[in-house]
C-alpha cells in the first residue's frame, strides 16, 4: 500500500514515522513543498524534537519512509493521501483573529486533483472546521479527471512532547467517513492501517461530520479544564488556599478525574488558542452567539492568566522592572518540545520588554534564532542575552520566572542559584515545579500560581 502524506510538520511528520514502523506492508512517503525542512527529515538533524522520534525515522528512512519535495509524484503513486498541512487562524479579510485560514487545504485539494491518475482515499488529518470535507470534495469533484475520491476525516489527537507515546497508544483513533458503501469501503481501509497496531475497540468510526466537530471540542474541553482551574488560582491566591491541594481535591472524583488540572502560567501551543478561536467563529457564523461568547471565555482566562503573572512579577519588584535583569527559564510552551508557538512566555517577555526590563532567557531546546524571532529583536538587541545554563541566566539577576516545567528546572542547585543572584532574589515559578517552602527557607522571596498560604 501506498501512502502520501502531504505536510511534514509536527503532525505529519510523527504520525507518517509511526504507520512506516508498525504497517509492513506501506511504503509511506511524506512530502512538503518547504525544501529546507525535507532536507532537515533526510539528515541527522531533524527539524522537530520529540522523544522517541530519532530513532524510529533512523530506522525506518530509506525503507519504509520516504521523505520528499515530489508532490506531485507522491500523490500519483499513493492509494492513501493524508492531509497535514496547517490550518492556522486567518490574519485577514472575513473571520479574522478567529477563522482557521484554509487556503493550505484548498491548494492542497487542487494539488491532488490536477496530479492523481487515479481513485484516491483522503484523509483530513488537519484540524478542520466542521463540513471542510465538503469543500475539498467540491474541488475535487469539479477539477480532476473523473476519478473516485473518498474523503475521510481522522484527526490527530497527540500532544507535543509525547507524541510518539500517544501516537504508539492512543486512547482512541477517530475515522469518520460517508455512509454510502464507497465511503465505509473507505473507512475500512484506513481502519486496517491502524488496526497493525492499535485494538479495534479503540478505533471509532462515526459520520464525517462528527468525527470533524470531535476534534474541536476534544480540544475546548481541555482548554477550558485548564482555564477553569487557572481561574481557581487566582481565588486561591486571595484566599489562602492552594490550587494543587484543590486539583487533587476535585481530581479524585471519578467525574472529574486528575489529569489537565495543573494550574500554571497559561496554556500555550499551536493548537488550543486557534482551535478555539474557530469554535467560536462558527458558533457566531451558524447563529449561536451565547454559545461562542461562552467558549470565548476559556481564552479570555488564558490571556488574564498570562497578564496576572506578569503583573504579579512587577509589583513584587517594586513596581519597576526597568534595566532589572529578569531570568526566563523556559520558553517552550511545554517541556520535552522545542516548540514556541504560543507559549506564555513569549507574551510574559513581550510584556517584561514594554516595561524596560533586561532578560536573560535560558531554554533547553529551544535556539536562540527562534527566541529572537518570536519576540521580534534582532540578535543584538542588548536588552535580551540568551544563556546556555539556567545559572548563567540567573547569575546578577533581580528575578527568575520559570515559564516551561522542564524537569531540569524542578531540580536545579538553588542554593547556588541563590548564591549568584542579587538580593531580595525574587523566584516566580508559573508552572508550580518547585518546593516553595525549601527556597523560602535558601532565602528566595518564592511565589508559584494559585499559592495562597
Ligand atoms: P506545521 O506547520 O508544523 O506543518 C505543516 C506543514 O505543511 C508545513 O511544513 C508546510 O510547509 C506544509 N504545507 C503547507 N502547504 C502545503 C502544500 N500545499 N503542499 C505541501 N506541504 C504543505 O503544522 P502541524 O503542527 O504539523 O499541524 C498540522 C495540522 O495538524 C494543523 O491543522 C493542526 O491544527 C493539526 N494538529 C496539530 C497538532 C500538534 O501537536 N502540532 C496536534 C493535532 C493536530
Ligand atoms: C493539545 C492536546 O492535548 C492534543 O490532544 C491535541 O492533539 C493538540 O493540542 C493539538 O490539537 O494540537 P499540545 O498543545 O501539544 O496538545 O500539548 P498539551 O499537553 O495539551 O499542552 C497544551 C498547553 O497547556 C501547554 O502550554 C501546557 O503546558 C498547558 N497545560 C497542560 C497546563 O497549563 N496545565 C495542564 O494541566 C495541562
Amino acid at each position: 500500500m501506498n501512502i502520501c502524506c502531504i505536510g511534514a510538520g509536527y503532525v505529519g511528520g510523527p504520525t507518517m514515522a509511526v504507520i512506516a514502523q508498525k504497517c509492513e506492508d506501506a511504503k509511506v512517503t511524506v512530502v512538503d513543498i518547504n525544501d529546507a525542512r525535507i532536507a532537515a527529515w533526510n539528515s541527522d538533524d531533524l527539524p522537530i524534537f520529540e522523544p522517541g522520534l530519532d530513532e524510529i525515522v533512523q530506522a525506518e528512512r530509506g525503507k519504509s519512509l520516504f521523505f520528499s519535495t515530489d508532490v506531485a509524484g507522491a500523490i500519483k503513486e499513493a492509494d492513501i493521501i493524508f492531509i497535514c498541512v496547517g490550518t492556522p487562524t486567518k490574519t485577514y479579510g472575513v473571520g479574522a483573529g478567529q477563522a482557521a485560514d484554509l487556503k493550505y487545504i484548498e491548494s492542497t485539494a487542487r494539488m491532488i486533483a490536477k496530479e492523481a491518475e487515479g481513485d484516491k482515499i483522503i484523509v483530513e488529518k488537519s484540524t478542520i472546521p466542521v463540513r471542510t470535507a465538503e469543500t475539498i470534495q467540491r474541488i475535487l469533484e469539479s477539477t480532476s479527471g473523473g476519478y473516485q475520491f473518498s474523503i475521510l476525516s481522522n484527526p490527530e489527537f497527540l500532544a507535543e512532547g509525547t507524541a510518539i507515546r500517544d501516537l504508539l497508544n492512543p486512547d482512541r483513533v477517530l475515522i469518520g467517513g460517508e455512509t454510502d458503501e464507497a465511503g465505509q469501503q473507505a473507512v475500512e481501509a484506513l481502519v486496517g492501517v491502524y488496526a497493525s497496531w492499535v485494538d479495534r475497540e479503540k478505533i471509532l468510526t462515526t459520520n464525517l461530520w462528527s468525527s470533524e466537530l470531535s476534534k474541536l471540542t476534544a480540544n475546548a474541553f481541555l482548554a477550558q479544564r485548564i482555564s477553569s482551574i487557572n481561574a481557581v488560582s487566582a481565588l486561591c491566591e486571595a484566599t489562602g488556599a492552594d490550587v494543587d491541594e484543590v486539583a487533587r481535591a476535585i481530581g479524585t472524583d471519578s467525574r472529574i478525574g486528575p489529569k489537565f488540572l495543573r494550574s500554571s502560567v497559561g496554556f500555550g501551543g499551536s493548537c488550543f488558542q486557534k482551535d478555539i478561536l474557530n469554535l467560536v467563529y462558527l458558533c457566531e457564523y451558524f447563529g449561536l452567539p451565547e454559545v461562542a461568547e461562552y467558549w470565548r471565555q476559556v481564552v479570555s482566562m488564558n490571556d488574564y492568566q498570562r497578564k496576572r503573572f506578569t503583573r504579579k512579577m512587577i509589583t513584587s519588584l517594586f513596581n519597576t522592572v526597568s534595566g532589572k535583569r529578569i531570568a526566563i527559564l523556559g520558553f517552550a510552551f511545554k517541556k520535552d518540545t522545542d516548540d514556541t508557538r504560543e507559549s506564555a512566555a513569549i507574551y510574559v517577555c513581550r510584556d517584561l520588554l514594554l516595561e524596560n526590563a533586561h532578560l536573560a532567557i535560558y531554554d533547553p531546546k529551544v535556539p536562540a534564532s527562534t527566541i529572537y524571532r518570536d519576540l521580534g529583536i534582532e540578535p543584538d538587541d542588548p536588552r535580551v542575552e540568551i544563556c546556555s545554563t539556567a545559572y548563567e541566566a540567573t547569575q546578577e539577576a533581580h528575578a527568575a520566572a520559570i515559564l516551561t516545567e522542564w524537569d531540569e528546572l524542578a531540580t536545579l542547585d538553588y542554593e547556588r542559584v541563590f548564591a549568584g543572584m542579587l538580593k531580595p532574589a525574587f523566584l516566580f515559578d508559573g508552572r508550580n515545579i518547585v518546593d516553595l517552602p525549601a527556597l523560602r527557607a535558601i532565602g528566595f522571596d518564592a511565589q508559584g500560581i494559585g499559592k495562597g498560604g
